[in-house]
């Protein structure tokens, strides 16, 4: 069928964040834009502020005037519903209110031609029970937008049970026809965006309600060592903790109250005091207050010597790349032979890469006692911080080795406590395993799920795809690991994660992984 042509009407219904949004993207694209609102006023309003948003690109010679004018002059305020009678496409943001949204649905269907199509940019409202309130469901899909919509990329197509495939497809083309990003998904709780991104909150809550870092210190890994543009804290102070908070409830709920999803006291205590974060001045971080803030740095580790030399055990797989970071520091490295766990050795200090248990496990289980784990990294050599943790049985002294090492490639060193997984390999390994659950219940492909979480959220690499980098057969050990030592079901590995273990193959393609 391909995209709407470009001389199709658009309505959208719903003129405050996003549908002002969501109407500038469709008139961009050329096409006639519908704008109404329940509240008089309000699409005139949403079409000011577009213009005013507009008219900074102009200044900053983004856009042209003479497009910015023509883009403007396709955006029409309407005061009466029946005014969208001649829309091919009715898109709606208006509250989100499942009853709310069946009641404009049924009315418009009375009012649109028998083959108008109908979105709604619902986050949260299953496409299927909106649907099953009209005549013709079959028309009925979600399109979910990301904030701001001009310029997120992600387009969420969503089909309810009884959506036309083929509809779906066409709004698929014609989002990408408006330059969007579409990834085509099933009706289920959160999608894909607002599922699969609960483990980056998540862990992070649960490293900090273990005490295994503070606030500062987490973010900073998260960004520095996982590339990540905001630490999970920074980002939930600006979504807002009453907003977080209650998506992480409704897909917990949603999901008859599964484990993985299961909501933060922390979190809670937080909405419960009112410190909602930025938009209250108050988060986990304080704002406006510049003693405060200063106050929270990331813990960073102080100057240690270099060793001059480290011998290798293994193959260390996604941190291989030390090795050479080492020689160029001009640190000797040899080979300490194959062995069952790979590491780096330091004058007698062992150095690995975290694989879910703790520390301490690890130096009870290898009966050595000087022992260090180090946390993932996107890319070791563009890592700017690593976390380490030492085994409780590891002198001070066998902990200083390891900084210096780390220090000697230039990094920063976050020493955190010994809680499994650390910080970014249990997340990163969860916001995986989260991905790979949502293809096994046939929510989405691979791609999608990666595609979403680039374009809707920004992050640095798609979940499944890093979980390649890291070996799909590390990221189910460590996933195990942790599982064993919390003994949750949360923690329990997507059974597609397993299979593709067991099969040797991958996501992406089925050439062989060197780091499995
Ligand atoms: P908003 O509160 O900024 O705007 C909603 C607009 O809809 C208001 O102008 C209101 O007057 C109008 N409205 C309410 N009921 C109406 C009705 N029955 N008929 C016509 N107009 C009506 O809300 P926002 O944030 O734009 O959200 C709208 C929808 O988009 C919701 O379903 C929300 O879950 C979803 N969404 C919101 C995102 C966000 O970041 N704000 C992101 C993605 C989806």
């Amino acid at each position: 069928m391909g995209a709407l042509p470009t001389n199709t009407v658009i309505a959208v219904i719903g003129a405050g964040t996003m549908g002002a949004g969501i109407a500038q993207v469709a008139a961009k694209a050329g096409h006639s834009v519908l704008l109404y609102d329940a509240v008089a006023g309000a699409a005139q309003q949403g079409i000011e502020r577009t213009a005013a948003g507009l008219q900074k690109l102009v200044q900053r010679n983004k856009i042209s005037s003479a497009d910015c004018e023509a883009l403007l002059s396709r955006m029409q305020p309407c005061d009466a519903i029946e005014d969208l009678a001649p829309a091919k496409l009715v898109i709606e943001a208006i509250v989100e209110r499942l009853e709310v949204k069946q009641q404009l649905f049924s009315q418009l269907e009375n009012i649109c031609s028998a083959d108008t199509i109908f979105a709604s940019n619902t986050s949260s409202i299953s496409i299927t029970a909106i649907g099953a309130a009209l005549s013709r469901p079959q028309h009925l899909l979600g399109m979910h937008f990301f904030n701001p919509a001009p310029v997120m990329k992600l387009v969420e197509v969503i089909s309810g049970v009884a959506t036309d495939a083929g509809i779906a497809q066409q709004l698929f083309d014609t989002a990408a026809a408006w330059g969007k990003k579409p990834v085509l998904a099933r009706s289920t709780p959160g999608f894909i965006v607002n599922r699969v991104a609960r483990p980056f909150y998540a862990e992070a809550l649960r490293v900090l309600e273990e005490g295994g870092a503070d606030v500062a210190t987490i973010d900073a890994i998260v960004r520095e060592s996982g590339g990540f543009r905001m630490g999970p804290f920074e980002l939930m102070d600006l979504i807002g903790h009453d907003v977080n908070y209650a998506v992480t409830n409704s897909v917990f709920d949603a999901y008859f109250q599964d484990p993985r999803f299961k909501p933060s006291l922390l979190q809670q205590e937080l909405v419960n005091a009112g410190y909602l974060g930025r938009k209250s001045g108050r988060g986990f971080y304080h704002y406006g207050d510049t003693a405060e803030q200063s106050a929270s740095q990331p813990q960073t580790a102080s100057a240690q010597p270099a060793p001059t030399a480290i011998r290798y055990r293994g193959d260390l797989g996604v941190a291989k790349t030390l090795l050479a970071q080492a020689e160029k520091a001009g640190i000797a490295v040899s080979s300490a032979g194959h062995y069952h766990s790979p590491g780096i050795e330091i004058d007698g200090v062992r150095l690995a890469l975290s694989d879910g248990r703790t520390a301490t496990q690890c130096s009870a289980e290898d009966n050595h006692a000087e022992l260090v784990l180090f946390d993932l990294a996107l890319d070791y050599e563009q890592a700017q911080r690593i976390a380490l943790t030492k085994s409780d049985q590891c002198s001070e002294q066998g902990l200083n080795k390891a900084i210096g090492f780390f220090q000697a490639l230039g990094k920063s060193v976050s020493v955190i406590d010994d809680v499994p997984g650390m910080v970014l390999m249990r997340t990163v390994c969860m916001l995986a395993n989260e991905g790979a659950d949502a293809v096994n219940q046939q929510v989405c492909d691979a791609a999608a799920v990666d595609l979403a979480m680039q374009a809707g959220v920004n992050y640095p690499r798609g979940p499944l795809a890093w979980a390649e980098d890291i070996g799909l057969a590390w990221v189910v050990d460590s996933l195990d690991n942790i599982a064993a030592i919390y003994g949750e079901d949360r923690y329990r590995v997507s059974p597609l994660l397993c299979r593709k273990v067991y099969s040797s193959s991958r996501f992406f393609s089925d050439q062989p992984n060197d780091n499995e």
